[in-house]
């Protein structure tokens, strides 16, 4: 366990002695609820995200995944009749609290989509982008360093290094997921947020994803919404099925796909319901 780690468990445990034994969690919600104009979506989430472990969210299309996944770096910000309440913290601290800015917040809180979605720009530009708007960085040699780690951590460095002026729309679909990872990790985000990443790609694309993700949990906290059961038992340690907008249970991932405890859950594995 880091230092950094071990000083969150202690202060964990300075508030809460409960807390002692838990590992550190990087973000918590607590009673989330959220509401589109009058329709609720979700009814009450509670979940603690684990640091430098991945988080699969299944359940059945329409339950709220994607919903609860915006929660997290408040995208549902966005959405115009979208009301969220409950708590969501970062290291302890509430991320819809007025010291947060939202953009800042989205900086540490990176998220990559369901379709590729690269900018009509190099694909130097794409890695930058999120750097020079954080002033992160604004000399050359310093913007080289972050197109360079960025591309190798999201392992796409040795496919596009001699071409790295060229648009990132004419890299392969897999490839362009790959960018949008990299883009993501420019601005030295802690967590990564992925809603759907592969269902837009063929099998040997997806298979390079997931193997990325497994690499990427050394450096970063991910959370990754999947329909596919077995791409969630892969990838994750840790999963949550939802239903109709409850977390009905959040257990090692092992045991969600071997010894669910909710009936729900068992008919959701089993392919009773999709
Ligand atoms: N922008 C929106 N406006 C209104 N309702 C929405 C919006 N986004 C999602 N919903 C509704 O919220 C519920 C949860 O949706 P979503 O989070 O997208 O589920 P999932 O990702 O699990 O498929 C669904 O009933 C959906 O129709
Ligand atoms: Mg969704």
């Amino acid at each position: 366990m880091s230092i950094q780690t071990r000083t969150h468990v202690k202060a964990a445990e300075a508030t809460n002695p409960q807390a002692a034994a838990a590992p550190a969690a990087k973000m918590v919600a607590r009673d989330v609820k959220v509401f589109y104009g009058a329709k609720q979506a979700l009814k009450g989430i509670n979940i603690d995200i684990l640091e430098n472990k991945v988080l699969a969210l299944i359940g059945p299309s329409g339950c709220g995944k994607s919903t609860f996944l915006r929660c997290l770096n408040r995208m549902n910000d966005t959405i115009d009749n979208c009301r969220v309440e409950g708590l969501i913290s970062l290291d302890g601290e509430d991320v819809y609290g007025r010291r947060i800015d939202a953009v800042q917040l989205r900086a540490r809180v990176g998220m990559v989509f369901q379709k590729p979605n690269p900018f009509p720009k190099s694909i130097y530009d794409n890695i930058v982008y999120g750097p020079r708007i954080h002033g992160l960085a604004s000399h050359r040699d310093e913007m080289d360093e972050i197109v360079e780690t960025s591309l190798k951590r999201a392992g796409l460095w040795n496919e596009v290094k001699d071409r790295l002026r060229e648009p990132g729309t004419g890299l392969s679909g897999g490839q362009q997921q790959r960018l949008c990872i990299a883009r993501a990790i420019a601005v030295s985000p802690e967590v990564i947020l992925m809603d759907e990443p592969c269902s837009a790609l063929d099998p040997i694309a997806t298979a390079h994803i997931e193997e990325l993700i497994d690499e990427l949990r050394e450096n970063y906290t991910i959370v990754i919404v999947t329909h596919n059961m077995q791409q969630a038992a892969r990838v994750s340690q840790k999963t949550a099925f939802f239903h109709l907008g409850d977390m009905v249970e959040c257990d090692d991932t092992e045991e969600i796909f071997t010894n669910p405890r909710d009936e729900r859950t068992q008919g959701y594995i089993t392919g009773r319901y999709g």
